[in-house]
């Protein structure tokens, strides 16, 4: 009775002094988002497409336009409100691993996410009024990439067998007729889909042809055609690598021996789908930029009885303090919180200047000392910024945390064969 008394009030001053219950728990966030509005790529348009690539100055081909840069800022001023506590407003080694496919557009995509998420404050600002601070982030090179645009290793993965109904062969024929080449599957028609929108997006008139057949056709029903043959055909191909990183970086996490708090991927709508669809939560969604912008985000969590993670930290306070100490314990993470919560705020604030933003090696090594790998969840939210706050998917079989051991139960069917590319 006397214990459970003690519980209760140690949980009303959680909730008095926890700022916010969803980095409480929060050691990891792997995010995947697709780049904002751009031109189109040469290589990646129809033999009857009216423009040339000078058509498209200021931008180069395959490059963002400005609604599309004006998107990516949003995307990473959306994840700096959700991350905010989490990361601290000053970039610091190791605190982000940021990575890009090797498109122009991606590379610009992160670049803007990244200056959107880290907007510095007093201490990282710079002269000149620049309200931006350098983040580090690097690029996978084509041909070597298998994470995101693993297409580009590996073009069998855009080799999708599409079974066609009656309607569809219909369109087909005229599409080829128009478009001036043989549609055999729903890539070709994803092609001639993003042709057109990239054209409508600078404000050209989109093909006489097209008009009849836009957007419905094309866009619902041929385009997300293209999304679910992937699913089903190239999922290990497409995310099996990917995977294979997410649940590695994880289990890292858990062991103590990754550093960074967040994985940022600047990728593509297959990405999106084929992450999705390795989590087995595709519910054939039309991915698209713009409105329709997109971020999945799976966040790693500890997932417990909070009563006997109250129990167990207390008692451990002081030892944890030593331990963190040499390392740098500047980093009040919810652990740091939890601990906090009973030394109260105003210690906290302390702390926090004492230590600086700088998050170093040391603190998560001490945090994963306490973790078991069973307390540890994955939460996969799905962004389009229609919604008001990111939407909460159920992996199969998992509540709206998925423990970690389920998660890689669920995605590791999709794990990439030794030869990866068949
Ligand atoms: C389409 O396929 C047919 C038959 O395979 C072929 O004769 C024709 O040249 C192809 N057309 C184009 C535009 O590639
Ligand atoms: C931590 O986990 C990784 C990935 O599973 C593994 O390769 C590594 O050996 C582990 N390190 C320790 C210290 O347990």
């Amino acid at each position: 009775m006397v214990k459970l008394i003690i519980t209760i009030s140690l949980m009303s001053m959680v909730s008095l002094f926890l700022c916010e219950q969803v980095e409480d728990t929060l050691i990891l966030s792997h995010v995947m988002a697709r780049h904002g509005h751009r031109t189109a790529e040469m290589d990646f348009v129809f033999p009857t497409y009216p423009l040339q690539q000078t058509s498209f100055y200021p931008y180069g081909p395959g490059e963002l336009t400005l609604e599309g840069k004006k998107i990516m800022a949003g995307v990473g001023r959306a994840l700096r409100e959700r991350y905010r506590n989490f990361l601290g407003d000053c970039y610091s080694h190791g605190l982000i691993e940021a990575i890009s496919s090797g498109y122009k557009r991606t590379m610009m995509s992160l670049q803007l996410i990244l200056a959107g998420l880290f907007i510095p404050s007093n201490s990282c600002v710079l002269k000149g009024n620049l309200n931006w601070q350098p983040v580090p982030f690097s690029y996978l090179p084509f041909k070597t990439d298998k994470i995101i645009a693993a297409h580009r290793t590996c073009p069998n993965i855009f080799a999708v067998q599409t079974t066609f109904n009656k309607d569809t062969l219909e369109l087909n024929k005229y599409l080829t007729e128009h478009a001036g080449f043989n549609i055999t599957n729903s890539f070709d028609i994803y092609t001639i889909f993003w042709s057109i929108q990239n054209l409508l997006d600078l404000g050209f008139e989109a093909p006489e042809w097209s008009v009849s057949v836009w957007p419905q056709l094309i866009r619902d029903e041929e385009n997300i055609q293209f999304f679910d043959d992937l699913v089903d055909q190239k999922l290990k191909m497409l995310s099996g690598s990917l995977m294979v990183k997410i649940h590695e970086d994880s289990q890292k996490k858990i062991n103590g021996t990754f550093e960074p708090k967040m994985v940022v991927y600047s990728g593509h709508e297959i990405n999106i789908a084929g992450l999705m669809g390795a989590c087995e939560i595709f519910n054939r969604e039309f991915i698209n930029y713009g409105k329709d912008s997109l971020i999945l985000a799976h966040v790693l969590a500890r997932h417990g009885h909070r009563t006997t993670d109250m129990d167990f930290v207390f008692p451990t306070y002081p030892l944890q303090q030593t331990s963190f100490y040499p390392y740098g314990p500047g980093e009040i993470t919810l652990e740091g919180k939890k601990l906090m919560a009973g030394v109260g705020k105003a210690l906290r604030e302390r702390y926090r200047v004492f230590l600086g933003d700088c998050y170093s090696h040391g603190l998560i090594e001490a945090i994963s000392s306490d973790y078991k790998r069973t307390m540890m969840s994955l939460q996969v939210l799905y962004e389009n910024y229609e919604f008001n706050k990111p939407e909460v998917r159920k992996l199969p079989g998992c509540s709206e945390f998925c423990e970690f051991e389920k998660f890689v139960e669920i995605t590791e069917k999709f794990y990439p064969n030794e030869n990866w590319c068949s």
